[in-house]
């Protein structure tokens, strides 16, 4: 069968099911052996083929034939048994009630916070939060009023700015600057923005999404100590530290010093790490500042948004009590698949570029070497190459010659996704 009749000829729902007999009969150019044991010592497989058919996934929801969908930033893997028994145990006791808050939940938080990133969290710092961007609302609604500005650092997860739109703000941009292999923040352009204009809040995608970039103490530091010089208030989303690859730390935006505690609220879940987004509402933030934290937590109250409901109480603490060694052999089957695409673009000498990420399971790929418009660009992948992925222009400034993809996938589907790649740009 010729490549595009395979393409062609794969349904939707069958996607991800039909690749599985394509695969490893194309050489991709990859180097690597696939590392991970089938099924592993410990009971879990990130090679399975799970079956998202009949689950409402957003995901592959909107695939057209014969694609493979590698956009919105949920991983095509089962969460960790330890939160699936946990989730079945307590949905077994048909107990649904109204339900508190235990201080399990808290403690589990603390514990993780200490162990995972370094940071001694004090108690009354934590809160539950329903979900990240809901949360991340709740303090633009609460730390700005419409027409109040915002800076994000684009490109930058796209929901940061509709939101703030959405409620009115404006937005301003302070984009990273990108050498072509690295991106970095730009300081001297945030002390610009800064001093012509009355700026509220920034917002801080750490690591930051859709580059990859865990941000190193200096920079975080200098962020704090120019937002406090400001009075800027620093929201500091970090759904994706859990995932930093070998070599990185996360380092918690309020931890790195007494400015950062002063003007920073934290947002953070186990959302990302352990694939539980179709859960939601599944949060929690750490505001060290008291005169930042009680209003915010007054208008959680006061909306009754600090409710919780139970699968997020009990996935949280059953992910961060007794799933870190899930979430290692996680984060080394992500840097595997990683290695795989950063290797097979450079072995294959093409012009597309794979930013190496330092955490989380989205690669940002620089295609402008493609001479291509945006919309041709995404032309390119969807029609020719069959794989539905994330648009680099929705993510702001600098994001246009870009795509992201999502590898949070089986290695037979990333390396398929490498084939038709390769397939598609040689003439
Ligand atoms: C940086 C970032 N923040 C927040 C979210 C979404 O968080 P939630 O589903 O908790 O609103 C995502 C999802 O991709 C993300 O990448």
């Amino acid at each position: 069968m010729k490549r595009r009749d395979f393409i062609k000829g794969v349904s939707a729902a069958a996607c991800a099911a039909a690749i599985l007999p394509a695969t490893g009969s194309l050489m991709t150019g990859c180097t690597r052996p696939v590392t991970s044991d089938r099924p592993n010592s410990h009971g879990w497989d990130f090679d399975e083929i799970v079956d998202r058919g009949g689950t409402w996934s957003i995901k592959y929801g909107r695939v057209s034939e014969g694609q493979i969908p590698l956009w919105i930033a949920d991983m095509d893997f089962r969460t960790a048994p330890a939160v699936s028994s946990a989730l079945k145990e307590r949905l077994n006791r048909d107990v649904f009630g109204y339900t508190s808050i235990p201080d399990e939940f808290y403690q589990s938080i603390i514990r993780w916070e200490q162990e995972m990133h370094g940071w001694q969290v004090d108690r009354e710092w934590v809160a539950y939060c329903p979900g990240v961007i809901t949360s991340i609302n709740q303090a633009y609604l609460t730390l700005t009023e419409p027409g109040d500005s915002i800076v994000v650092m684009p490109p930058v997860y796209n929901l940061f700015r509709m939101f703030a739109e959405r409620l009115g703000r404006r937005v301003i941009d302070n984009p990273l600057l990108f050498d072509g292999q690295r991106y970095r923040m730009d300081f001297d352009g945030l002390e610009r923005i800064l001093s012509q204009t009355d700026v509220k809040v920034l917002v801080l995608c750490n690591p930051h999404n859709p580059v990859g970039i865990v941000w190193d103490p200096d920079a975080l530091r200098r962020i704090a100590s120019l937002c406090r010089q400001k009075g800027v208030t620093v929201i500091s989303d970090e759904i994706h530290a859990d995932l930093t690859l070998p070599g990185y730390q996360h380092i918690p935006f309020c931890s790195v010093s007494e400015d950062a505690a002063a003007v920073g609220l934290v947002f953070a879940s186990p959302t990302k790490s352990f694939n539980l987004a179709g859960l939601s509402m599944t949060a929690y933030c750490v505001i060290p500042n008291k005169e930042l934290r009680e209003p915010y937590l007054k208008h959680l109250r006061d909306l009754k948004l600090d409710e919780a409901p139970i699968p997020s109480l009990v996935a949280t603490i059953a992910a961060y009590t007794e799933g870190a060694p899930w979430l290692r052999s996680l984060r080394e089957y992500l840097q595997d698949n990683i290695r795989e695409v950063i290797d097979s673009f450079s072995n294959n000498d093409l012009a597309i570029k794979a930013i190496t990420p330092q955490a989380s399971f989205l690669i940002w790929l620089d295609c402008r070497a493609m001479g291509l418009s945006q919309d041709e660009l995404m032309k390119f992948f969807s029609e020719k190459a069959g794989l539905l992925l994330s648009n680099g222009a929705m993510y702001g400034q600098g994001g246009e010659g870009f795509v992201r993809v999502n590898i949070g996938c089986p290695r037979k589907i990333v390396r398929e996704a490498l084939e038709r790649i390769l397939l598609s740009i040689k003439p």
